[in-house]
């Protein structure tokens, strides 16, 4: 994909002083009185400087901050950048994650070459050096990603290109960092080719090219396949939640279906997990119309289709022995002559009936026809994410992604792969209290409870199309966009799921937590 940096990313032993690159990037606790070993070594061949930096106070280390330190002729490189870590106390894998992002970052901004990245010295033997090694790819994808595939007049461009390596003198450490590095470079590629499909807006993506760019993801991994069902396919199956919602365009719905099976004899046997993503392709909200304010950002709505398509590339390439079924129901929502009305009673996959009582309630209209298709695929797990409601990014602003379900081990696995992923997550209810909102009196359901709770209202209306699977949630609403760009990241899609999601297969593919 053209849109995207071409960041190549390796692992390699190497003396630190004697390490040619344009960027040395190291870390820097703000609560350490000396430095370590490392960056005291660096000081000495830099006369002072960075010493020099801590005592006139320009930089404390805390985290988000960086400096820059010049080179000279007694080190290789041509300039150390001291990453701020803060508190040591508080650090975990996530601030190595945010260290490698915001180096990324800085050395795109720079336009640098090449960036080496020492920063796991400074932890000691704290972590793993493969979750290290893990972290530090991930946040180097993170940090250096940008969208700009249709600007075509920049004042002075970009860079194509970032070379970036893990550094370490010792080849045992290498080795370890090596095995991580190489499983954050499939994760964090994964989630830009997520955020790069999101980004895209609605009148380059609709359901019809967002089912090409599954076919062709397929085409290229052989224990991937794509199954597509159109209009006609899907009202012969009684697909009525998707072919409602998708009625009111031109661009006609489609049920994506990419299945990835491991390679093995046992592969049969294997757990059966299913991830069902919304991917509102454009999301007016229908006949019940959205306020213009910010409706641009609803191009954002198909953010949990898009994480599934990124997160089984990213399972195929781990070689995870699961069977995955990554189930994407897309459609565009908007209003004419033959959109769904509010009123309307449609039928569902499951056979369920649903009251539309607002057509901007679109989303678990369409879930739940993905839902009941695994159920009907004897999935045994099934997780659904998508960008369900504003009350969610009300309640939990846009660091945390609502977490519901009706399993408390599915629902603790979720929270640990939240931790090492870093890619929070918050539990909220969505039990028989807010079930009971979702009754209609004349339907089985109907798409719109009270004023509020409204996240756990939604919930609640998927939770009853999960049969007796277990079952997760996550309400994605606030989190699958930066607003602004941050030391971390550039603006737009965040990606947010892909590395939680494959932190979950990861786990369960390990039983962890089972
Ligand atoms: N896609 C929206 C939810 C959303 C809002 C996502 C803001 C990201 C940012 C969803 O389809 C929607 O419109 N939900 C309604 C539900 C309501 C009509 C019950 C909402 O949240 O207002
Ligand atoms: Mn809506
Ligand atoms: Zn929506």
């Amino acid at each position: 994909m053209k849109a995207i940096i071409d960041v190549k990313l390796k692992t390699r032993k190497t003396d630190f002083i004697k390490c040619k690159t344009d960027l040395l990037a190291i870390g820097q606790f703000s609560d350490t009185k000396a430095l370590d070993k490392l960056s005291a070594e660096l000081n000495t061949k830099l006369n002072g400087a960075i010493e020099q930096l801590f005592k006139l106070g320009d930089f404390k280390a805390k985290q988000g901050t960086t400096a820059i330190v010049y080179g000279n002729d007694r080190i290789a490189a041509r300039r150390v950048l001291l990453v701020g870590l803060g508190d040591r106390k508080k650090a975990t894998l996530d601030t190595v994650r945010k260290a490698a992002a915001n180096a990324a970052n800085k050395a795109v901004q720079m336009k640098v070459e090449t960036l080496s990245l020492a920063l796991h010295r400074a932890f000691g033997g704290r972590f793993d050096l493969s979750a290290m090694g893990q972290a530090c790819a991930e946040g180097t994808y993170f940090g250096s990603y940008r969208y700009d595939e249709f600007v075509t007049e920049s004042e002075d461009g970009r860079l194509n290109s970032l070379s970036v390596e893990v550094i370490d003198s010792d080849s045992e450490k290498t080795k370890k960092l090596d095995i991580g590095v190489a499983r954050g470079v499939i994760i964090g590629r994964a989630q830009s080719y997520a955020r790069t499909l999101a980004n895209r807006p609605a009148n380059v993506i609709n359901p019809q090219a967002l089912a090409a760019e599954a076919k062709k993801l397929a085409k290229t991994i052989a224990t991937l396949t794509c199954t597509v069902f159109d209009e006609k396919q899907m009202a012969a199956k009684g697909m009525g939640g998707v072919l409602a919602v998708g009625s009111g365009s031109k661009s006609p719905p489609r049920f994506i279906i990419l299945k990835y099976s491991p390679v093995g004899k046992t592969a049969s046997s294997r757990p059966r997990v299913a991830l069902v993503g919304k991917a509102i392709t454009f999301d007016s909200g229908g006949i019940s119309i959205k306020p213009a304010n910010k409706m641009d950002e609803m191009k954002l709505d198909k953010t949990g289709g898009i994480t599934v398509l990124g997160t089984m590339k990213a399972v195929a390439e781990l070689k995870l022995p699961l069977n995955v079924f990554g189930i994407i129901p897309s459609a565009e929502n908007l209003p004419s002559g033959t959109s769904y009305r509010p009123g309307d009673i449609i039928t569902t996959f499951s056979g369920k009936t649903v009251e539309v009582l607002n057509t901007d309630a679109e989303g678990r209209v369409l879930l739940c026809d993905g839902l009941a298709y695994a159920v009907k695929q004897k999935c045994s797990i099934i997780i659904d994410i998508a960008t369900l409601t504003g009350a969610c990014r009300i309640a939990l602003g846009k660091y945390m992604a609502g977490l519901m379900g009706n399993d408390e081990k599915l629902m603790k696995q979720l929270q640990t792969a939240a931790q090492e992923s870093g890619e929070k997550v918050w539990p909220m209810p969505s039990g028989d209290e807010y079930a009971e909102e979702m009754k209609s009196k004349i339907a089985d359901l109907k798409n719109i409870g009270s004023r509020w709770g409204g996240a756990c209202t939604a919930a609640a209306f998927l939770r009853q199309f999960v049969g007796d699977a277990k079952w997760a949630h996550l309400d994605i609403a606030g989190t699958e966009m930066s607003e602004k760009a941050t030391e971390y990241t550039t603006q737009g899609s965040s990606g947010f799921g892909v590395r939680l999601l494959i932190t979950s297969l990861m786990n369960l593919a390990a039983r962890k937590n089972k």
